[in-house]
């Protein structure tokens, strides 16, 4: 376990001994919500692609930047971010309420880990909520109580699919997904 890894909130679904994606991606920013089993696979990852890191950080500056130019060039209020991983610095909901406090954001994310960090954050942000879900089921997801009674799926919306489709298997049709989802969209 890494030297702060036992802040992770104590829950049944979260299995300390193997590796999720999300707190990979956590180890690989420079962050402190994941263990040790997790930092090993980021050594592997590294031992391949040794730019790893970077590229996580250069994704997050992208989501920051994609998110900002939305909210205050193009005015969008609404962001349905799926597989969002867990809370960094300069989450979408910060980034977007910096600019319109009443901007409105659901996270969604299969590990549950990213719904116990993400709830103890926003215990105080009644524009944001976290839904744990699976982004490989667009019906589910447009049809979650918490999302349709959060967000107005008739009016503009940011669907944001920022580093999760290649998790998605080609068995799985993301292209088919993907479609589900642009479909839907207002
Ligand atoms: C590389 S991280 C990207 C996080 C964030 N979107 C970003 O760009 O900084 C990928 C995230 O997708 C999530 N994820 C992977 N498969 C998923 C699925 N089927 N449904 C929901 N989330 C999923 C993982 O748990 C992880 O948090």
């Amino acid at each position: 376990m890494s030297d702060t890894a036992h802040e992770i909130p104590p829950s049944a679904k979260l299995d300390p001994t193997k590796p999720t994606v999300a707190r990979i991606y956590d180890a690989s920013l420079g962050g402190k919500d994941h263990y040790e089993v997790d930092r090993q696979v980021f050594e592997m990852i590294k031992q391949v692609a040794p730019y790893q890191g970077d590229v996580s950080k250069m994704n997050r500056r992208f989501l920051v930047r994609v998110v900002r130019y939305l909210t205050e060039i193009a005015g969008m209020d609404q962001y349905l971010d799926l597989g969002s991983g867990l809370p960094t610095v300069q989450n979408t909901h910060e980034v977007a309420q910096f600019s319109n406090p009443e901007a409105r954001v659901v996270y969604v994310d299969i590990d549950p880990i990213c719904n116990v960090h993400g709830r103890a954050l926003l215990e105080e942000n009644e524009f944001t909520r976290f839904v744990e879900g699976d982004l490989t089921k667009p019906e589910t997801i447009l049809g979650h109580p918490e999302i349709t009674g959060h967000l107005d799926l008739d009016q503009p919306l940011v669907l944001m699919q920022i580093g999760t489709l290649h998790h998605v298997a080609d068995e799985e049709d993301p292209v088919g997904i993907m479609r589900a989802y642009i479909d839907a969209l207002p």
